[in-house]
């Protein structure tokens, strides 16, 4: 089972997807968790290059670009592979994130992007999705003032409140593999609501 953890920055999607992780390791259960952009040797390179403040050119083409390689080669290095192996793969973020922060959010043309993330994915699709829905405003009280931001967090209210809108829009789209959380509750909460989802 490929399961999938979205939602914008300081969503706590991260919280919930190692959560479920160290839940299901006590269970004794066969899982690996991964992030993307990273969990590859290369992959993890590609993620400096995206995240590096100093790379303030970098145009929205490269950037879906260099996240989809990312993808790819976590995709073919480990999921695909773990997956063969029965194990249940737990993912922060997939192509999911593209499609909400750069084409919702940026200026990648939907049906091309959707071609990308295609081949960027070898075709694997999610078996299930978490989105932590949350304003971009509600995310703000959460940020810490001393807390330093990446090349991507450094983007203002304008661009996250479309990509938290994009990421509705992709969840009304593809209802059956997604289940979208209200990232306001207990985490606690969030949490019993996702396994009794999985059911595991
Ligand atoms: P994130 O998982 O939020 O990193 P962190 O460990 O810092 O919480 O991902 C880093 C940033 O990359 C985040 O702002 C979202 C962005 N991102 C995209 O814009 N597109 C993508 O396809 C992916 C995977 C991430």
């Amino acid at each position: 089972m490929f399961i999938t953890f979205e939602g914008i920055d300081f969503s706590g999607k991260s919280t919930q997807a190692k959560q479920l992780y160290n839940y299901l390791k006590r269970k004794k259960k066969k899982v690996i968790f991964v992030r993307e952009p990273g969990g590859t040797k290369l992959s993890e390179k590609i993620r400096e290059l995206l995240l590096d403040k100093k790379n303030d050119n970098m145009t929205n083409v490269s950037e879906f670009l260099l996240f989809s390689a990312s993808r790819n080669q976590l995709t073919n290095e480990i999921i695909i592979p773990y997956l063969k192996k029965k194990y249940i793969v737990i993912c922060d973020r997939y192509y999911d994130s593209s499609t909400a922060y750069q084409g919702y959010g940026g200026k990648i043309e939907l049906n091309s992007l959707s071609l990308v993330n295609k081949i960027a994915s070898s075709g694997l699709i999610p078996d299930r999705t978490f989105l932590l829905d949350i304003s971009y405003k509600d995310t703000l009280k959460r940020k810490t003032k001393t807390g330093t931001e990446d090349r991507i967090e450094k983007r203002k209210s304008d661009y996250y409140n479309k990509v938290a809108k994009g990421y509705l829009t992709i969840a009304k789209q593809n209802r059956k593999r997604f289940r979208i959380l209200d990232a306001m509750q207990p985490k606690e909460e969030i949490f019993i609501k996702i396994l009794k989802d999985l059911n595991i």
